[in-house]
């Protein structure tokens, strides 16, 4: 008997949706399903593929509504972030025609009846795997780009979220495109693991933990020649140095950490203040912090942010928090659980200057922790203290400092006096050490789903041999 995959809605604990998990021979079956659909997509022409991309970018629109809706409950995020991911889902398409051919489009150089050509081929069958807090845009993301470049996709998307990835792939299938070039295998990571080990699989487009990444790049030990890009996440610094404006600055700070719950892969997770700043950052801080509305989705006014996704995160976060106090942590706004037994918990700040050894791990939520540094020197040690390298942001300075910040911290998304949170779209998406495998997502997508192939033409066979030939 198959087993029943459920989810639930953060906000009220209710059941949004249910389904049956596929098994292994579901997986096979999707994988036999995607290999017959190959040739035919393949060799379709690239104004096709465009136009049936186009066609579920309209249908996406069309449904823009009851898409947010539904992300909105499955995920918890308030309704205003909902519709922007919503709205990045159909700004893909665009985005990825242009980087399509910025990236791996077609260049031909003719000279003395020889062309030189450069042209891209599309790998074959990919998987996609999605994470939950973007259970839609994420995954997107990989899925045009892996589609316009002519291959067909597997997509399992998060065990938490199966109802999103429902909805897009009911888009999709609406807008016509054709049987077997997108499908949809639900289940969790042992259905994630089955696929990825997929024999007949081409490659692999992951977004997800480290923890994941790491396992899956153990399992592609043995086939070098499969593409596997590793999206995950990261510990990721935050440098406030001055700045005459301490609200200003204080909300940067809030952007970049308590977004979406602090479910965002980009979210500062230490604060790294100098002493002399200290004092007065935190007092400007804490003002913002406790101001901010938490609550549920459809709330209005709306929230700035709501649940975690569920009780597992949300027990998890308040363990850390305890730990972090029991190893000297000094609490300035505690993880509160908010209500019982549903994932809502206050945006919380934590002072571990003190703490001898503050674990490198990602704390995918509201808590932020802060370091108090000397100098800039020890500031920039404080942000590299990590194995992760995904984002980092300096905030006050002037140019010549960002310059030393820029040059100094290992990240890639570096940003100043920006929050670290709303990565664009139109441009390369990726980190450093064990943040990913130097195959960036967004912009650069494109670079993952298709191959180079590099050709000498002439209409006749040429040139003769210049050397070496016996008469
Ligand atoms: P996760 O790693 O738990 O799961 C991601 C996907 O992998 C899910 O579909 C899951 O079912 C699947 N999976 C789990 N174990 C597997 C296994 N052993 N083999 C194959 N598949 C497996 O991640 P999550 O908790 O859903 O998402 C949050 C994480 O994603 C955070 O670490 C966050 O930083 C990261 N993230 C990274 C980016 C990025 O672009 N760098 C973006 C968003 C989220
Ligand atoms: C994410 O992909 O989790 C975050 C993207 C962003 O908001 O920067």
């Amino acid at each position: 008997m198959a087993d029943i995959l459920t989810s639930y809605e953060p906000a009220t604990g209710k059941v949004l949706w249910s389904g049956e998990s596929a098994s292994s021979t579901g997986v096979d079956a999707a994988m036999a399903k995607a290999r017959k659909a190959f040739p035919a997509w393949a060799s379709t022409s690239l104004d096709h593929r465009i136009e049936r991309l186009r066609a579920f970018q309209a249908k996406v629109r069309e449904r823009a509504d009851a898409f947010a809706e539904l992300i909105a409950r499955e995920t918890g995020k308030p309704l205003w972030d909902a519709k922007g991911e919503v709205d990045a889902v159909a700004a893909k398409v665009d985005i990825s025609i242009q980087a399509h051919d910025q990236r791996t489009g077609t260049r031909t150089q003719e000279a003395d009846g020889l062309r030189q050509a450069l042209r891209h081929r599309p790998h074959g069958v990919l998987g996609v795997l999605g994470p939950y807090n973007f259970p839609a845009h994420l995954p997107n993301g990989q899925i045009v780009p892996a589609l316009l470049a002519g291959n067909v996709v597997v997509f399992k998307p998060s065990e938490l979220t199966p109802a999103s990835a429902a909805f897009m792939a009911a888009c999709w299938r609406d807008s016509g495109l054709p049987n077997g070039v997108l499908s949809v295998v639900q289940g969790d990571g042992r259905i994630g693991k089955a696929l990825a080990g997929h024999a007949d699989l081409d490659g692999l487009l992951f977004t997800g933990s480290a923890t994941t990444g790491a396992a899956l790049h153990r399992q592609f030990a043995d086939a070098p020649h499969k593409v596997l890009a590793l999206e995950m996440g990261g510990n990721n610094p935050l440098i406030w140095w001055d700045g005459d404006d301490l609200e200003a600055a204080a909300q940067v700070v809030v952007q970049s950490a308590f977004l979406s719950s602090g479910q965002r892969c980009t979210c500062a997770r230490r604060l790294i203040l100098p002493e002399h700043l200290a004092r007065s950052a935190i007092e400007a801080l804490v003002a913002v912090i406790d101001r901010l509305i938490v609550g549920d989705p459809f709330d209005q006014p709306q929230p700035f942010m709501g649940p975690v996704i569920d009780m597992r995160a949300a027990n998890g976060l308040t363990h850390a928090f305890r730990d972090l106090v029991g190893r000297g942590g000094k609490s300035i706004r505690e993880l509160a659980a908010q209500r019982p037994g549903l994932p809502f918990l206050s945006p919380a700040l934590i002072d571990v200057t003190d703490v001898a050894d503050p674990s490198d791990e990602e704390r995918f939520g509201p808590l932020l922790q802060l370091v108090r540094v000397p100098d800039f020197d020890a500031a920039l040690a404080a942000a590299n203290a990590t194995r992760f390298g995904l984002s980092a942001g300096l905030v006050g300075g002037d140019e010549a400092l960002y310059q030393r910040f820029w040059t100094g911290v290992r990240a890639g998304v570096v940003n100043w006096n920006r929050p670290m949170t709303g990565a664009s779209s139109n441009a390369p998406f990726g980190g450093v050490g064990a943040s990913g495998n130097h195959r960036p997502a967004a912009y650069y997508a494109a670079d993952a789903c298709a191959y180079p192939v590099a050709s000498l033409e002439a209409l006749a066979p040429s040139p003769p041999i210049a050397h070496g030939l016996a008469a």
